[in-house]
């Protein structure tokens, strides 16, 4: 019997040639496509002509704030400015402070090194509110350069530069200028994003504390508002470092790196590729984060980051050992933020979306989805019932197009209602 099926099969394929079927294409199509969009109706609030921003920060009494990279190419006269309105940015706090009189880079040493000036700005990867209303603006003290890469840090360059935009100077002075030292900040590391808790019980100063995501040496670094101390934790553990051979996928296109100073393709080193997505939870007792170049996410407990392993010679296995891996992220991402529901949003660049992470359910779900979401960067709470995001094609600039730049101006900020307000610990 079985071998008379063997046969039967046999004859029956060769039957397939008899019943050969000639395709032509139709009209109809199949029942389900991919329309591009989901949720609320994401709104363009504002036009960036020139330059693609990286940071955004809408504070309480509505002004915004904005920062752009920059070096050699593409020139840039500022790095920090204020939003007015629709179409314009101006320098904040001033054109002088965005100009640092002796260039961004300094070779005297025989070799480029970013320049060492405390008292301008160089190229600011962040600004965030706190949560007295004040400004604070993270410089990398690394400008662009060649397109693409930046040259190591000069100490006193990277700074975190707060201003009280109610005192007396209006804010066109900082108030506070934190510098870092070597054994905190090494010279490949790369200051990316920033929060706050001034609740007074954290710190010996009572004036709060700020927790940085370093993507370049990959670490997070912890500062005493108050007596500008700060102090490193999770230095270049898995969970900070960049995945090897990671290969995000842009507009359905897989994307690796070369520019001119690192002209062999290589996978995602961007900003070093690390800890980058940086968001703290609603009740400040978690730092939620992801590395740039990963799909991976993670948090870490904040009390045992606020240990000074100088102080205790534990800190820093307790506060490894505080980090929870929370999964994989269904995509890379690189911005993230809180609301004082408890929601986490992650920027999605993968998938031209933001998504949403629930410490209730554990669960990561898709929040919004547009084709204008040409990479969100910054994710911003404002207290107007919005979620406010650049979007600024980073996949498209140089280091990622082999010396190219492919963006299409101009580039845009936008938002999206949301149910929840700002986080502001310790206000
Ligand atoms: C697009 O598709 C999504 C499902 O992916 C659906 O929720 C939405 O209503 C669709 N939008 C339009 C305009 O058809
Ligand atoms: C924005 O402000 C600039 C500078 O004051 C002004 O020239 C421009 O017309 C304003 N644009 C809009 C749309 O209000
Ligand atoms: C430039 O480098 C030299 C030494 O290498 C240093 O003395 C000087 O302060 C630096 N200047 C700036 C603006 O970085
Ligand atoms: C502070 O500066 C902002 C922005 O330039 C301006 O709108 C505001 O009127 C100034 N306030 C005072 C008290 O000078
Ligand atoms: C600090 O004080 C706040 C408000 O009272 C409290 O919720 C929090 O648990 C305290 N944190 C620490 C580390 O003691
Ligand atoms: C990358 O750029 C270099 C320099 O412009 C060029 O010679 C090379 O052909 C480019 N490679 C690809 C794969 O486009």
């Amino acid at each position: 019997m079985k071998k008379t099926a063997f046969f039967s099969l046999l004859s029956s394929s060769a039957v397939g040639v008899v019943n050969a079927v000639t395709f032509t294409p139709l009209d109809d199509k199949p029942g389900l496509i991919d329309n591009g969009t989901f949720g609320p109706a994401v709104e363009v609030v504002h036009l960036f002509e020139n330059q693609p921003p990286i940071g955004i920060t809408v504070g309480s009494t509505g002004r915004a704030f904005v920062n752009f990279n920059r070096g050699d190419l593409p020139t840039n006269p500022t790095t920090v400015a204020e939003i007015i309105n629709s179409t314009t940015e101006v320098p904040f706090p001033s054109l002088e402070f965005n100009t640092p009189p002796e260039g961004l880079t300094n070779s005297s040493s025989g070799r480029i090194l970013g320049s060492s000036d405390t008292n301008h700005f160089i190229n600011v990867q962040s600004v965030v509110h706190d949560a007295k209303g004040r400004l604070w603006a993270i410089d990398t003290g690394r400008p662009v350069i060649d397109g693409g890469d930046n040259p190591p840090a000069a100490p006193g360059g990277p700074k975190l530069v707060g201003f009280d935009l109610s005192d007396d100077s209006n804010g066109t002075t900082p108030f506070k200028t934190i510098t870092f030292p070597e054994t905190v900040l090494p010279a490949l590391g790369y200051l990316n994003d920033i929060r706050f808790d001034l609740s007074p019980n954290l710190t010996a100063s009572g004036e709060g504390v700020a927790y940085i995501a370093d993507s370049g040496a990959h670490g997070i670094i912890v500062v005493d508002l108050g007596t500008g101390e700060s102090w490193r934790h999770l230095d270049s553990i898995h969970a900070t470092n960049p995945v090897s051979q990671f290969l995000p996928t842009l507009f359905g296109a897989p994307t690796y790196q070369a520019s001119a100073r690192n002209p062999a393709f290589h996978w995602e080193t961007v900003a070093g590729g690390g800890i980058d997505g940086f968001a703290i939870s609603a009740n400040g007792k978690f730092i939620y984060f992801t590395p740039i170049a990963s799909r991976d996410f993670y948090r870490v407990e904040t009390g045992p980051l606020r240990v000074n392993p100088a102080d205790d010679p534990f800190a820093v296995i307790r506060a490894v050992q505080s980090v929870q891996y929370l999964g994989q992220l269904g995509g890379g991402a690189d911005g993230l933020e809180t609301d004082d529901t408890g929601t986490i949003y992650l920027s999605s660049p993968e998938h031209n979306s933001v998504n949403t992470f629930n410490p209730q359910t554990g669960m990561i779900e898709l929040f919004v989805r547009d084709p204008m979401i040409a990479w969100p960067d910054t994710l911003s709470v404002a207290n107007d019932g919005f979620l406010y995001f650049t979007v600024n094609q980073l996949w498209l600039s140089p280091v990622y197009q082999n010396g190219t730049d492919k963006r299409v101006k101009p580039f845009a900020l936008l938002r999206v209602p949301i149910k929840g307000g700002p986080v502001l610990l310790g206000a």
